[in-house]
This record gives structure tokens, C-alpha cells and sequence, in this order.
């Protein structure tokens, strides 16, 4: 309860309206720019996918009806993109929400939970039956925002990794790049 009535105490001018709608061509850069402020290389080291401009236009081009923006002011303050899916040998769909993000200005003022909400109505009506959410363990707020809004059934997913610097292949590969380099 402190910590809330100390984000909301902080807040001086009230905010903006807030309209949530569908994510449009002219909104890619702004998306972009707001995702990288929020998922940064330190805090995000998931390698399966990685906030880029590549992964984002893919993911326009191929699910934009599944891709909402959060606007106020003009500005882009929120997104929530979403996939719906089918796995391979299952007769059921999946909503998968992999990108959630609202300017650190606007947060805890429910845009979040607006986004998240009229997604998983386009997934209903795209006849999903799970929707389908992921985040780092310790992304604290991200993990309580979920629960808050109704996601459960944790399963911990555990992410390794080997540093090859050591492996001969390696060291050969870039003595190899070195000697190319002095031909120059
Ligand atoms: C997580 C995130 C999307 C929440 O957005 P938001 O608009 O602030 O969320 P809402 O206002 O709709 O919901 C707020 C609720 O979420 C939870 N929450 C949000 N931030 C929290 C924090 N820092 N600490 C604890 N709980 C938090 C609380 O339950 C909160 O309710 P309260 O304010 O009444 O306590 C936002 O913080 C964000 O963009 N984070 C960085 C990107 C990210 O982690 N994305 C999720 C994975 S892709």
C-alpha cells in the first residue's frame, strides 16, 4: 500500500487521456523507440527473442491485428503485441502476448491492464482458448502486474548458457580472423 500511494503521490499534473487502439505502419517508430528505453540488452539477456527493429517489423507485417498501441497526445505511450498461435498436434489456439510496455511517465495508471484487456479480446474472438504471457523472474513489477491480472500457473524456465572462448575451435577460428586481417 506505501509504495503505491508513493507512485501515485509523485504523480503532480493529472495525466492525459489515454486512447488504446490498433497499432498502425505510422506507429513502428515510436514503438521501437519506447521498447528500447524499456528493454534493455542487461535486462532483457533472453536470446530466443531480442527487442530489435527486425524482430518488431516481422512481427507488424505478420500479426498486426494482434498489435495494439496505447496513444496520448499523439504520442505513442503503450503497446501490447500479441501473436495468436497454434502448436503443432493441438486443437487448441494461443494468444501469445510477447511484447508489453508503457512509458515509465504513464505507469501504474492502468494502461497496462487497458492493453492487456482489449488484447485478450481480439485473441477471444480469434478463438484462442489460453492466453500466453513471459518475463524474467526478477522483472518484479512485470511478474506482479500478471498475477494482478489474472495470469497464473508459473512454470520456471531455466536458461543456460557455456562461454566457447575456450574451446580450441574458437581460438582457432580467430587466430584464422587475425591472420585475414594482417593480409589486408
Ligand atoms: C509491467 C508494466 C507493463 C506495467 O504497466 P502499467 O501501465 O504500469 O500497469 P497498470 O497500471 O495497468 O497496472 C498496475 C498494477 O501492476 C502491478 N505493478 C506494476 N508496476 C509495479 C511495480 N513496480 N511494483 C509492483 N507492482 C507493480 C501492480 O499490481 C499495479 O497495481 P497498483 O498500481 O494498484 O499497485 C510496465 O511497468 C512496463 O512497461 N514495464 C517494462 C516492460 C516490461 O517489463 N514488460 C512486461 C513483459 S514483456
Amino acid at each position: 500500500m506505501e509504495v503505491v500511494a508513493k507512485a501515485k503521490r509523485k504523480r503532480s499534473k493529472p495525466l492525459p487521456a489515454v486512447e488504446i487502439r490498433e497499432m498502425e505502419l505510422r506507429d513502428v517508430a515510436a514503438v521501437f523507440e519506447l521498447g528500447q528505453k524499456l528493454f534493455t540488452a542487461e535486462e532483457w539477456p533472453s536470446l530466443y527473442r531480442s527487442w530489435d527493429d527486425h524482430e518488431l517489423a516481422l512481427l507488424f507485417s505478420n500479426d498486426a491485428e494482434t498489435c495494439l498501441v496505447a496513444e496520448a497526445d499523439g504520442h505513442v505511450v503503450g503497446f501490447a503485441l500479441g501473436r495468436v498461435m497454434e502448436k503443432p498436434r493441438s486443437a487448441w489456439r494461443y494468444g501469445w502476448l510477447l511484447w508489453l510496455g508503457v512509458d515509465r511517465r504513464f505507469k501504474r495508471s492502468g494502461i497496462a491492464t487497458r492493453l492487456v484487456n482489449q488484447l485478450k479480446g481480439l485473441f477471444i474472438e480469434r478463438n484462442a482458448r489460453i492466453m500466453l504471457v513471459d518475463t524474467a523472474a526478477k522483472n518484479h513489477s512485470a511478474v506482479s502486474f500478471f498475477r494482478r491480472n489474472g495470469f497464473g500457473q508459473e512454470i520456471r524456465h531455466v536458461y543456460l548458457s557455456q562461454n566457447l572462448e575456450n574451446d580450441p575451435r574458437y581460438i582457432q577460428r580467430n587466430d584464422d580472423d587475425s591472420e585475414d586481417d594482417t593480409d589486408d
